[in-house]
């Protein structure tokens, strides 16, 4: 018997976890590194117009084409032209070799958070603790089963009851806390030893105000390049979560609206970690303190907090509260995407395929973990990063697989299928799709030009 399709009950439901999935650990370590290394508000102007144009088209696309098919990323593409199936299962590998390493980060975060309201946030920013907390045997294990276990609770209740109804509670509060914190973060102040006092508003200087110090024409260009990178992870484009997700939107939804809101909110909370995280690491460690991913999360802010004194285990607490609620929204995303695939493309019931793919993202999940422990090695890779697993995996998803999806989604919808088979999927009700003739020209020319460099750049081939 065919069951009927998971579906949310309305726009805002999707909105909240499309939101969910875009706001993610990209958000929060990624962007305000790119940010203070990019020339500040140079980086954040950059940012802004290629999320209008560039961001907002493979948006649009991805999501039209999970509505209008009604189907997995891992079948949508094959019922839009059978010769293009192969690339449903291309975009289908990239949540399956995702899930088990973001789970393993969900772990790391679940460690702070613990750590920090525990009331020793101070132990945290000993030197050696985070290494020696992945090395450890057993606990990032544990703790990236437990990670795993709550995505797979909440998919396994289904898309209203599950993906809909934790978005529309956890995303609310994650904005409030975002708010919260970077409010604080401009009031903090520090006097050196030589007397100089640093306060949180020279830190968001150093953040908005656009510094053109070295930019030539070359380096303005890997700046673009490095806001198109980011832009991509961070709106959860080419991972097969947006087919899905759109997938399951009512048709009378208004999507050309639905999709501002997205963009929206996860450019302002993109933007609200810079005001997050800036000014705390400039006022206590200066700008050398500004590294990006997992060392400026758990080795750098924990020192900031530190130096906060009694205040800093509050303010981490709530901090590690914020990023797991980021996290946790986009794991059942990634989740989802490879879970919808086993529902439509090898008619599990909806229990058997997260079954299956939890079991599946436990094992290799475990490898992960070994990886700082029993398997550590250092595979020096093309981009000169010397990787253990989980930087292998996520070399081929984000830096191979990704763009390969981008590109020849870009390839079909301008080309083949025509950018009006979008359009009108947006327009279905009679709303009006702005941006459209950029629209058009973005998906033929612009985007796939911008992503070719990109995936050339990302390998390491210049
Ligand atoms: N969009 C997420 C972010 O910016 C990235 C992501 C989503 C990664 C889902 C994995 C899974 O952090």
């Amino acid at each position: 018997m065919e069951k009927k399709r998971g579906s949310f009950t309305g726009s805002i439901g999707f909105v909240l976890a499309a939101a969910g999935s875009a706001v993610g650990l990209g958000n929060i370590w990624r962007f305000p590194y790119l940010a203070a290394r990019d020339g500040g508000g140079l980086f954040l102007l950059v940012y802004f117009v290629l999320a209008i144009t560039f961001g907002f088209t493979l948006l649009t696309t991805e999501v039209a084409l999970g509505r209008k098919t009604k189907r997995s990323p891992l079948t949508a593409y094959g019922v839009l032209n059978k010769k293009w199936k192969w690339l449903g299962v291309v975009a289908s590998i990239v949540p399956f070799i995702i899930m088990p390493y973001y789970c393993v980060i969900g772990g790391w975060v679940l460690k702070y958070f613990i750590v920090f309201l525990t009331g020793n946030g101070v132990k945290a920013a000993e030197n050696d603790f985070f290494t020696g907390f992945i090395t450890s045997q057993y606990e990032p294990i544990i703790l990236m089963f437990i990670f795993l276990a709550a995505c797979a609770v909440i998919i396994f209740m289904g898309v209203d009851s599950g993906i809909e109804k934790s978005s529309k509670i956890i995303m609310p509060v994650l904005l409030v806390l975002v708010v919260a914190i970077a409010a604080f973060s401009l009031t903090i102040k520090n006097t050196a030893t030589d007397g100089t006092v640093t306060t949180g508003i020279d830190g968001l200087k150093v953040y908005l105000v656009p510094s053109l110090k070295g930019i030539g024409v070359k380096e303005f260009m890997l700046v673009v390049m490095d806001a198109v990178g980011q832009l991509f992870f961070s709106l959860s484009i080419a991972m097969g979560i947006l087919i899905a997700y759109g997938s399951y939107v009512p048709d009378d939804a208004n999507l050309v609206k639905s999709i501002n809101q997205i963009e929206i909110f996860d450019t302002a909370v993109a933007f609200l970690a810079g005001v997050m995280i800036i000014p705390g690491v400039i006022v206590f460690m200066g700008a050398e303190g500004m590294g990006s991913g997992p060392s400026l999360m758990f080795v750098s802010l924990p020192k900031v907090f530190a130096a906060m004194g009694k205040a800093g285990n509050v303010v981490g607490t709530f901090f590690f509260a914020m990023v797991l609620f980021a996290a946790v929204t986009s794991g059942i995303s990634v989740l989802e995407a490879v879970v919808a695939g086993l529902i439509d493309g090898f008619k599990m019931s909806r229990t058997k395929a997260t079954v299956a793919e939890t079991i599946t993202a436990l094992v290799l999940g475990v490898i992960v973990c070994l990886g700082y422990n029993k398997l550590y090695f250092e595979l020096p890779l093309p981009n000169g990063a010397k990787a253990q697993v989980l930087d292998i995996m996520d070399y081929i998803s984000n830096n191979i697989l990704m763009p390969i999806v981008a590109i020849a989604t870009c390839v079909l919808v301008g080309w083949i299928l025509k950018p009006d088979f979008v359009i009108k999927e947006a327009e279905k009700n009679g709303e009006k799709m702005g941006r459209k003739r950029m629209f058009s020209v973005m998906i033929k020319y612009v985007a796939p030009v911008i992503l070719v460099v990109l995936f050339v750049m990302s390998v390491g081939i210049v």
